[in-house]
């Protein structure tokens, strides 16, 4: 069966949805594209077109209207981030599932919304944390349910890229507290979910240091924190977009009692090391072949959202819920805002927490 599909929000990373929607032409088929600036709905049903010709998709500069004349099975977000909760709030409300882009909200309270909404009208949510799907990362979650690490012990993500005034310029919205927040919470989220992700999703404490050191934004450009986890584990994140000239590169660093690995390349692609006590046991060549040279992808948006967009599709017919659904997808966000409570404050600062950028305003007034 294939499931009809709506895009809301047309801009720059909506071409990988366009793409995900092509590869997974199986069990997906786009039937609009929403933006309030037609011309860019439009540009999307053409790349879709092109892809697969004949497709008869309608484009909408409202998504009410399209949720009211033909509400698909699931909607794909990709709006600005303060836009997400009233979008998916009303999408899972049409009866749509809802598959949303990073970050899910920019408040706990925001996200514990829209898991409740998705709850209530039986529909799945889930969260564009595609990095995942990355195929080094999941090997590495495969070495860490067989136990190969051991005890894990500390991790680590480095985020070290570099977005100039201009990719802030095309779009005020960005690095604004109310429509996105600083570097940690757009681009540095996927390196912080995974590191919970790998280190056991169960964060307790935050300290951290926030800075904006260069650009012209309201929130920060630079972030390093600490965060325990109820395991006894420790990350350390490090995160900026001030990094010059260009990206250099993301990092995921996991090291346990019995294993050490880090992947590296420009976003998370590159197994660097691979080492395990017990490497000759469940055999050398798979090790080996692991540690084979991949190469960057052309963006660091990478190629995950086609799995997770497959992966989606698949939670749906059989029942379960999305690897990365809406619970799991606050994680991330829920560490985010307690770095950015911690900088307010100056003071570690427990999860659960409750906090939203909107109260990081003027936090970095001049
Ligand atoms: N997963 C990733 O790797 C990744 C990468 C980049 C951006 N993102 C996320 O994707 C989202 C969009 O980022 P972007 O850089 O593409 O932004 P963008 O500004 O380029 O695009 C946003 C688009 O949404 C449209 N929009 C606004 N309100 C709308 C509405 N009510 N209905 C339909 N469309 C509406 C805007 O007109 C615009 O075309 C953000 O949440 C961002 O954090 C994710």
């Amino acid at each position: 069966m294939k499931h009809t599909t709506a895009l809301i929000g047309c801009g720059r990373i909506s071409f990988k949805h366009i793409e995900a929607f092509v590869k997974n032409a199986d069990k997906m088929i786009l039937t609009a594209a929403c933006d309030p600036v037609l011309s860019r709905a439009e540009e999307k049903a053409k790349e879709y077109r092109a892809s697969l010709p004949g497709a008869g998709l309608a484009v909408y500069a409202d998504y009410k209207q399209m949720l009211a004349e033909s509400p698909p099975d699931i909607v794909t977000i990709a709006t600005e981030s303060g836009k997400h909760k009233d979008i998916a709030i009303d999408c899972l409300n049409a009866g749509c599932h809802v598959i949303c882009e990073k970050p899910m909200a920019l408040s706990t309270r925001d996200a514990d919304t829209m898991n409740e909404a998705a709850r209530r009208a039986g529909k799945k949510l889930a969260v564009c944390f595609q990095n995942r799907f990355n195929a080094p990362v999941q090997k590495l979650r495969a070495a860490l349910e067989a136990g190969r690490f051991g005890r894990v012990l500390h991790g680590m993500v480095q985020i070290r890229w570099n977005r100039n005034e201009a990719y802030y310029a095309e779009a005020p919205w960005r690095g604004t507290w109310a429509q996105d927040g600083g570097t940690l919470m757009n681009q540095c989220t996927h390196g912080i979910d995974l590191l919970q992700w790998t280190l056991g999703e169960d964060a307790t404490r935050v300290q951290a240091q926030t800075r904006r050191f260069l650009r012209p934004i309201e929130a920060e450009d630079f972030g390093a924190a600490i965060v325990e986890f109820k395991n006894g584990a420790v990350g350390i994140i490090e995160g900026s977009a001030d990094i010059y000239p260009t990206n250099l590169n993301e990092t995921l660093s996991v090291f346990g009692e019995k294993g050490s690995v880090v992947i590296g390349g420009l976003a998370v692609n590159k197994p660097e090391t691979w080492r395990f006590a017990d490497a000759c046991i469940v055999g050398d060549t798979e090790d080996r072949v692991f540690n084979s040279n991949e190469k960057d992808p052309p963006t660091v948006y990478g190629f995950g959202h086609e799995a997770l967009f497959k992966d989606f599709v698949a939670a749906l017919d059989t029942g379960r819920e999305p690897l990365v659904s809406g619970e799991k997808g606050k994680k991330a966000l829920e560490i985010i805002l307690a770095i950015y409570k911690s900088q307010k404050t100056g003071k570690p600062v427990d999860l659960p927490c409750d906090f939203s950028t909107m109260e990081m305003k003027g936090v970095f007034a001049e």
